[in-house]
């Protein structure tokens, strides 16, 4: 039997107590306008004055060096903290905080942050963006106990080309967050009620911020905009239907498959070449989903031909319990969807048939994406239903300025060496993957995204070399299509 999930409102006993007065914690905070000064450190290449910011001396920097390391004093501008922080942060989760803008106000600049102990680790560059106003950036990161304790440091590093004006830098330790906590704050919230707003724009905020944060993309409101079309698309099939999630990703893999089968599917499969990155962070992801899905069902029982008793029956399928404690598998056991670390290659056919089977940003990886598609159909139900996003970009672009979408058709077939795995494409263009359905004897229907393309430059449509120069310009400026494809009944 699946453990049902308890879903109370936490008990909350008026006291008529004194409170307790708030704990003080440990917090370290540098008062930057009196630089230059001892605990402040400013490598040779990168450059720093102090200026006048909106009512105080703020510092300016730039020069930062794109192998700068975040370890030791770290090799951006590097603020040791005080020893008493020091001492506090050992085995304590902090809080770093930096308050920045952009110095050339007109473009965003990037930089990092990390916190060095210079002794048990560092938290790594932590990259961020500033805009033209001040604004606050902060990170958390977990300290180990120290060892021998030679200093603790925030480095600071610009990008290379960008400047930036730093107002403040603190830390702090995080308190650590129990129960007893959670409440005072609902019972501080209930005692002021007017203090709702501000609760609601910190949630706003916070979940703004989770959302921008790679560790979060893969969240409840991520997994319902990948499952919202394929619901559209089936209309009455999706009850009963077996579900394929191709290249299902290493993050939330059970995510898709749970979202349909909640709204009716009668089981999934998902499955990805990788084995997933962090499996307690998917079944955390899972618990997310489930749990936006107790908290919001308006907005995730999704189709109206299941029911809404039938849908949240099947939230509680699941084993909360167990997914909170980072145990995916075992939190979905009670439930039809299977995971598995596979090769689209080798699907083994009793896995089949599928009635609906989808992908997002996979099929451009796959070589030999016929073959593959061969193998797709063999496990598709007569008259079972497709719906690929193929993402033509070169992928490198999405995150080094040196390349644009077209650059990978710009190089011959050494394009990929040194390549990380994850970003190399077959370099198929629209007509050449909607040929692949064809040959594996889908009927199958392209929709470009946008439906007008995105206009090449004149300097990079020159610098195409063949095979690819003789595809239609519109068809090279074409970088997302969705692909709907049928096995004939
Ligand atoms: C860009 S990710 C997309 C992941 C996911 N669909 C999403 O939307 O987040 C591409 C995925 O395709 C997977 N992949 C690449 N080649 C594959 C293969 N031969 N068989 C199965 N999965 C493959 C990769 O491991 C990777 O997780």
């Amino acid at each position: 039997m699946a453990s049902v999930p308890e879903i109370k409102t936490p008990e909350i006993v008026a006291s008529d107590a004194p409170a307790e007065p708030p704990i003080e914690l440990p917090r370290f905070q540098l008062a930057l306008d009196q630089f230059p000064m001892q605990r402040v450190e400013v490598p040779k290449s990168i450059k720093v004055e102090v200026v006048s910011g909106p009512g105080r001396k703020v510092l300016r920097v730039s020069g930062g060096s794109l192998d700068a390391s975040p370890s030791g004093k770290t090799g951006g501008v590097s603020v040791r903290v005080s020893d008493a922080f020091e001492r506090a942060a050992s085995g304590a989760r902090i809080r770093v905080q930096v308050v920045v803008r952009a110095a050339d106000r007109m473009r965003e600049s990037e930089f990092l942050i990390a916190y060095s102990t210079c002794d048990v680790g560092n938290s790594g560059w932590q990259r961020m963006w500033a805009g033209a106003e001040f604004e606050t950036f902060s990170f958390e990161w977990d300290v180990p106990e120290m060892l021998h304790g030679n200093g603790d440091f925030v480095g600071i590093l610009p990008e290379q080309d960008s400047a930036i004006e730093i107002a403040e830098v603190a830390v702090s330790v995080v308190p650590p967050i129990s129960i007893a906590a959670d409440h005072a704050i609902i019972s501080s919230i209930q005692e002021f009620n007017a203090r709702w707003r501000e609760l609601d724009r910190s949630y706003s905020t916070a979940r703004r911020l989770l959302l921008g944060d790679p560790r979060w993309i893969y969240g409840p409101l991520n997994v319902k905009e990948t499952v919202r079309p394929l619901i559209d698309l089936m209309g009455e099939r999706l009850v009963g239907a077996m579900c394929c999630d191709t290249g299902c990703g290493v993050s939330n893999v059970l995510g898709n498959s749970t979202l349909l089968y909640l709204n009716g599917a009668r089981g999934g499969y998902a499955f990805d070449l990788l084995e997933p990155h962090d499996l307690a962070r998917s079944a955390e992801a899972l618990y997310d989903l489930l749990a936006a899905c107790l908290m919001l069902p308006d907005e995730y029982h999704i189709n109206p031909r299941f029911s809404r008793d039938a849908f949240m029956s099947r939230v509680r399928d699941f084993d909360f319990k167990a997914l909170l404690a980072g145990d995916l598998y075992n939190g979905a056991r009670n439930v039809p969807i299977e995971h598995e670390a596979r090769s689209i290659y080798d699907l083994p056919l009793d896995k089949g048939p599928f009635d609906l089977t989808f992908s997002r940003a996979v099929l451009e990886h796959i070589p030999d994406l016929g073959s593959a598609l061969v193998r797709l159909f063999a496990l598709t139900a007569p008259g079972g239903v497709h719906r690929h996003v193929v993402d033509f970009v070169d992928h490198r672009s999405y995150t080094s300025p040196q390349f644009n979408a077209w650059s990978f058709l710009t190089q011959g077939d050494d394009w990929a060496v040194g390549v990380p795995n994850a970003d190399v494409s077959n370099r198929l263009r629209p007509s050449e993957v909607e040929a692949c359905f064809s040959g594996a004897r889908f009927a199958v229907k392209a929709s470009p995204w946008p439906p007008e393309p995105a206009p090449m430059p004149d300097e990079v449509y020159d610098a195409i070399v063949e095979p690819f120069r003789k595809f239609p310009r519109a068809e090279l400026e074409t970088l997302l299509v969705t692909y709907l494809a049928t096995k004939p009944g």
